[in-house]
């Protein structure tokens, strides 16, 4: 995803920025550029690919005092990946990085091409720069021109700015997208949309809130707030050390990956979505031309993202779809036919078993598509398609946020299928876009329910083991919650259908068994909760979760009332990760490199 920096100061600018660029390339990204203000003169550079290829175009540029920088690594969403696109974008005489999206950018555009400005790229960020100046042309100073740009743009936004009419500043926003500045002794000023690229510079940070908006000078920094209120920054001491800060604060990077979730998923939907379809660029249409089943083949948490979708593709766009754990997969002689699409799920895309399957599949002669965080992985390389997950870089081993964004992912390709199947109406698949835009506030971890799961995880530090049941939706998602624990608490657990309990593991119930039960309101409520009061009756230790109270539960953990079972899939995700990071915690186990577990299992 795309990472912005920016710098004031006196050092030289370019290998600041580039070195914070450095920093944020985990996030994956496909070209970068740089915007520096020295002596009221830009000079600006721009390279589609790797950090490399702008490195080597700015390997002659230095700058020799004061100068204000830009710079800004893109992950294309509106637009292709080529140099026009890449930012920083200029106007006249002004130069604008931003993260996020733009989405009032179409009216926006319409009105600046009518008085006669010209747009150079495809991106909704070019509109920025062109808005502020032409509230330059009728404002006091470049700060009430910057403000009243703010001020008309809708959307999420981190947004840098230059300009020739106001040197030595740096203005800022801040709206649904991180961004910090730090400072130090020699009244250098940094920006950075995390904190590592300022680490070994700055010593104290302020972290922008929503609505933050400002300029910095080598003197000041003015923030003012979203009704325009200037307040003082608050300052805190940035940690020296890369590692912890790159956990922000978290203690493992799972748990910093579990709360990324809600910002994680809105890049996932970023560009996909309009009112009415999903706008999936990366495939053409006819790949599911002859297509008459679909056969979802992965390991892992991975494979409980696509047995998910295997219950959206038929029941949402009434396509066959058949689920393959790939290991198995692989050597049972299966029988491929043309008219299948093969889709491979691969957080990684380099998982040996899943990456076999591919190839056994192009080599049948079927049509391939990869749902994969990596982009230039093996897997990503060798299919036919590829939709990428923008996870951004999942460092636990216990897989979180990879899941959350395939599920997303798949939703979303659900409706992009119904709609040209026609098997959903216009309605409806607007009704689902509506319900997928919901999807990052309820990945939202409050303190209360973080709290709460905490306390209670006391209590499910023994017995002999753990069941996590649901029905539908959330039978892969109760395999899920089981491997999570698996995984980081060493304790043994099972994911099952609640409707089959009956048919063997019920013989288990004690109170020594522990039955996780998912019970959402809006799909089979009523069936899901006597599966569990048959638990309860023979004395099973009940841990339910669920929108509606549930009396015949030892534990009980809220989620909030949502519209559609979908949204409390998302709810209940969250609470069953959290339960077993605060386990695996209790136990004192490494939650981040469990025990005989790596992060790719590029081994048979
Ligand atoms: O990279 P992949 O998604 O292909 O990995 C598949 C599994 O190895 C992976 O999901 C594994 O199960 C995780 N440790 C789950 O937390």
């Amino acid at each position: 995803m795309c990472g912005i920096v920016g710098y004031l100061g006196e050092k030289n600018t370019k290998e600041i920025l580039l070195d914070g660029l450095k920093e944020l390339e985990y996030r994956g990204y496909d070209s970068a550029g740089i915007a520096v203000l020295e002596d009221g003169n830009f000079s600006n550079y721009k390279a589609i690919g790797k950090l490399v290829n702008l490195e080597e175009k700015t390997k002659n540029y230095s700058t020799k005092g004061l100068a204000a920088g830009i710079g800004h690594t893109r992950w294309a969403t509106h637009g292709k990946p080529t140099e026009i696109n890449a930012h920083p974008h200029l106007g006249e005489s002004s130069y604008v990085v931003h993260n996020g999206i733009i989405e009032n950018y179409t009216e926006l555009k319409k009105e600046l091409i009518n008085s006669g400005v010209k747009f150079l790229s495809q991106t909704d960020t070019e509109v920025i720069v062109h808005q502020f100046e032409k509230n330059l042309k009728s404002s006091k100073s470049a700060f009430e021109a910057f403000s009243k740009t703010i001020d008309e743009l809708s959307g999420a936004y981190a947004i840098l700015l230059v300009t020739k009419s106001e040197p030595n500043t740096i203005f800022y926003a801040k709206h649904g997208s991180p961004m910090l500045v730090g400072k130090n002794s020699e009244n250098e000023k940094y920006f950075a949309s995390s904190d590592t690229p300022l680490i070994g510079h700055c010593t104290d940070v302020n972290y922008f809130e929503d609505g933050d908006y400002g300029y910095v000078t080598c003197d000041e920094i003015a923030i003012f707030d979203q009704q325009g209120t200037k307040k003082e920054p608050q300052f805190s001491k940035l940690s020296q050390n890369k590692l912890s800060a790159q956990k922000d604060g978290f203690r493992f990077f799972m748990e910093k990956e579990i709360y990324e979730q809600t910002s994680v998923v809105s890049d996932t939907l970023m560009g996909r979505l309009s009112d009415e379809e999903i706008i999936f660029d990366e495939i053409d249409k006819n790949l599911f031309d002859g297509i008459n089943e679909i056969k979802l083949c992965a390991c892992g948490t991975s494979y409980h993202a696509a047995m998910t979708a295997s219950y959206l593709f038929e029941r949402y766009a009434k396509i066959k779809t058949s689920l393959e754990i790939a290991s198995e997969f692989r050597y049972r002689e299966p029988i491929m036919t043309k008219d299948t699409l093969f889709v491979v799920i691969s957080q990684s895309g380099e998982t040996a078993d899943t990456l076999e399957t591919l190839k056994m599949a192009k080599k049948a002669g079927l049509k391939t598509l990869v749902i994969c965080n990596v982009d230039n992985s093996s897997m990503v390389r060798l299919a036919d398609s590829t939709i990428l997950t923008r996870a951004g870089i999942e460092k636990g081993v216990a897989s979180t946020k990879a899941f959350a964004t395939q599920v997303t992912v798949f939703w979303m390709l659900t409706l992009y299928i119904a709609k040209f199947k026609n098997s959903l109406s216009t309605q409806e698949i607007s009704r689902q876009i509506k319900l997928l835009r919901e999807v990052p506030s309820h990945l939202k971890v409050t303190d209360e329910m973080h709290e709460r799961i905490k306390r209670l995880s006391k209590r499910y530090l023994h017995g002999h083991g753990f069941f996590f049941i649901g029905r539908d939706v959330f039978f892969p998602l109760a395999l899920e919650g089981a491997l999570k624990l698996k995984e980081i608490s060493y304790l043994h657990a099972e994911g099952y259908p609640s409707g089959e309990m009956k048919h063997g593991p019920i013989a288990l119930a004690d109170p020594e068994l522990f039955t996780i039960a998912l019970l959402p309101e809006h799909l089979h409520y009523e069936k899901s909760k006597s599966n569990v009061e048959e638990l309860s009756a023979r004395d099973s230790t009940i841990c339910a979760i669920s929108s509606k109270e549930f009396d015949k539960a030892d534990d009980f953990i809220k989620i909030s009332t949502c519209k559609d079972y979908m949204l409390e899939f998302f709810e209940m995700m969250i609470v069953v990760q959290i339960l077993s990071l605060e386990i695996s915690i209790r136990l004192g186990n490494d939650v981040d490199m469990p025990r005989n577990l790596a992060k790719s299992v590029t081994v048979e």
